[in-house]
């Protein structure tokens, strides 16, 4: 594909980490019929992956937040463009991201999330990228570890491209 320099997973090993994770999550999660919220729309492909290599109920819900990024560590940061339709008070949140990046992003919302008085929250991610932050935030479930290069497919964008790639891939020349 133009403008990919490198293929970093294919896409048997993306199933295989997916399935992994749906493992663990299936396991820690019987009985409790956990509600996963994705952060679109980066998490849409890996959402759609998870959920199907669940085997315990689970209910889904989606929104769309904009992060004002460092501005400020406090709650509030986050513009929610599309908010979840379910009451989560006594629910077992698991948020589902793309990648953890700044963590800008997922720390404004889980503190949003925490203010409605879910049970648990839990983070999952597809890919929790190796950078310092300032922000309190880490991964509970992730497919992978990557180092801090621009990677994109399997639902992550550049300028909206890329993100119907099976594979994950590092952008370049
Ligand atoms: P943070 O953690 O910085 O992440 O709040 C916010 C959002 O930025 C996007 N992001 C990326 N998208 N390749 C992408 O295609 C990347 O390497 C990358 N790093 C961050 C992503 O949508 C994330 O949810
Ligand atoms: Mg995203």
């Amino acid at each position: 594909m133009d403008g990919i320099s490198r293929i970093l997973y294919d896409q048997a090993t993306i199933a295989s980490a997916v399935k992994r994770v749906g493992a663990i999550i299936s396991e820690e999660y019987r009985d409790k019929n956990p509600l996963l919220i994705g952060v679109l729309k980066g998490s849409f492909i890996f959402m759609a992956d998870l959920v199907r290599v669940l085997d315990i109920p689970c209910e889904m819900e989606f929104m769309v937040a904009k992060s004002y990024g460092q501005r400020t560590q406090s709650s509030g940061v986050v513009e929610i463009l599309k908010d979840i339709n379910t009451d989560i008070n006594g629910r077992d949140v698991i948020i589902i991201e793309d990648i953890l990046d700044t963590a800008n992003t997922l720390f404004s919302i889980t503190e949003v999330l925490k203010a409605r008085n879910p049970a648990s929250i839990k983070i999952c991610v597809f890919l929790d990228k190796n950078i310092e932050r300032k922000v309190p935030v880490t991964a509970d479930y992730k497919c992978f570890d990557i180092e801090n290069e621009f990677v994109v497919g399997y639902g992550l964008d550049y300028a909206e491209k890329y993100r119907n790639l099976p594979y994950l891939g590092v952008l370049g020349v």
